[in-house]
């Protein structure tokens, strides 16, 4: 059988055809192709910034088939979605792959404990806001309308990184029409290790046989894939995170070499919600929150937007030198 050029052979081929198909891959396909019509041609000189495919929270690999249990990780969707709200801010259009039930665009400061606590009954038992959250409460329902309604946020769910992958793909292959005005933002958190479909337990693995040895197979690295096959022309961040400092900004780099990245983004675990920094060929550039009440993520986005910016120009400049 000829190998399919938006696998990238080998491994990664492997691991599309053994994955079980996306549910509703027909209309998520229907859904992008209208969100990637509407908004191509629209950048350069046009209203829109340009296209970005945010990637948020952190892929979960099934022991069974039939899932009981499964490995996690600690990503939150924190960065994902705040970075979601900045790129609106900043006049691009959104798709937002997303881990089910991780933080959402406009609703991180909602309250977390409970999402009765947001509201209370009127005497006339109709439902209200309590003063003391009504300001965010419109705030995030305003925000988060606007983006709905102008057609600028498309939201795609993920809970297992066979999902997850897949959905990268059809949205890598769906953006290759938009050439320099895409962008790729890597903030979600992909299992390095997985179960392949075909050697994974169909049913709850049994208890009283004893310990159980599991052999975890390396998930394809798709970054090189996404630069090299799906999405050639885009703008392309990836993250990097470590626990140990020492080898965070070399593994940074290597990356950036490696894949081909435009930018790598370096966070470190325990303040990465303070401070990153961006390895770019041209060096490296420290960005730090400013104070508790702002996020890294907005002074991030603006050298983003910037350096994609500059993405596309060179394009055009190319173009004229023809
Ligand atoms: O969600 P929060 O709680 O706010 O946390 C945000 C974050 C710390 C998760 C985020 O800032 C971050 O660092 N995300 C990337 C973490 C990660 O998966 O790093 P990695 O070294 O495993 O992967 C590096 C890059 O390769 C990532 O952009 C990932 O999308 C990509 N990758 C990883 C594995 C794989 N098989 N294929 C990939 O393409």
């Amino acid at each position: 059988m000829a190998a399919d050029p938006t696998t990238g052979g080998g491994e990664a081929e492997s691991f599309f055809r053994a994955a079980p198909p996306l549910r509703d891959q027909d209309r998520v396909a229907g859904d992008l192709a209208d969100f990637v019509a509407r908004h191509s041609g629209n950048g350069g000189g046009g209203r829109l910034a340009g296209v970005v495919c945010v990637t948020s929270g952190g892929t979960t690999v099934p022991l069974e088939q039939r899932c009981v249990r499964y490995i996690d990780n600690f990503s939150s969707g924190q960065r994902g979605a705040a970075s979601t709200e900045y790129f609106l801010k900043a006049g691009y259009a959104v798709i937002f792959i997303y881990r089910r039930g991780s933080k959402q665009p406009y609703c991180r400061f909602l309250p977390e404990d409970s999402f009765l606590d947001l509201f209370e009954l009127g005497e006339e038992s109709d439902i209200q806001v309590p003063e003391s959250h009504a300001a965010v409460v419109k705030t995030a329902i305003r925000n988060y309308r606007k983006a709905i309604d102008e057609g600028l946020l498309l939201k795609l769910p993920f809970t297992t990184i066979f999902e997850y992958l897949q959905l990268l793909q059809m949205v890598g292959t769906a953006m290759n029409c938009l050439g320099r005005q895409g962008m790729f933002y890597l903030a979600a958190a992909v299992s390095d290790f997985y179960v392949p479909w075909e050697s994974m337990a169909k049913h709850k693995i049994e208890s009283a046989s004893g310990p159980l040895n599991m052999q975890l197979n390396q998930v394809p690295k798709m970054l090189f894939i996404l630069r090299k096959q799906w999405a050639p022309s885009a703008f392309c961040v990836s993250f990097k995170l470590e626990t140990d400092p020492d080898i965070l900004l070399q593994k940074a780099e290597a990356a950036l070499r490696k894949y081909g990245m435009n930018v790598v983004v370096a966070n470190e675990l325990a303040n990465y919600k303070d401070v990153v920094v961006m390895v770019t060929s041209n060096g490296r550039t420290t960005v730090r929150r400013p104070s508790k009440e702002d996020d890294v993520e907005e002074q991030l986005i603006d050298l983003l937007v910037e350096m994609h910016s500059e993405h596309i120009m060179q394009l055009n400049q190319d173009v004229h030198k023809l």
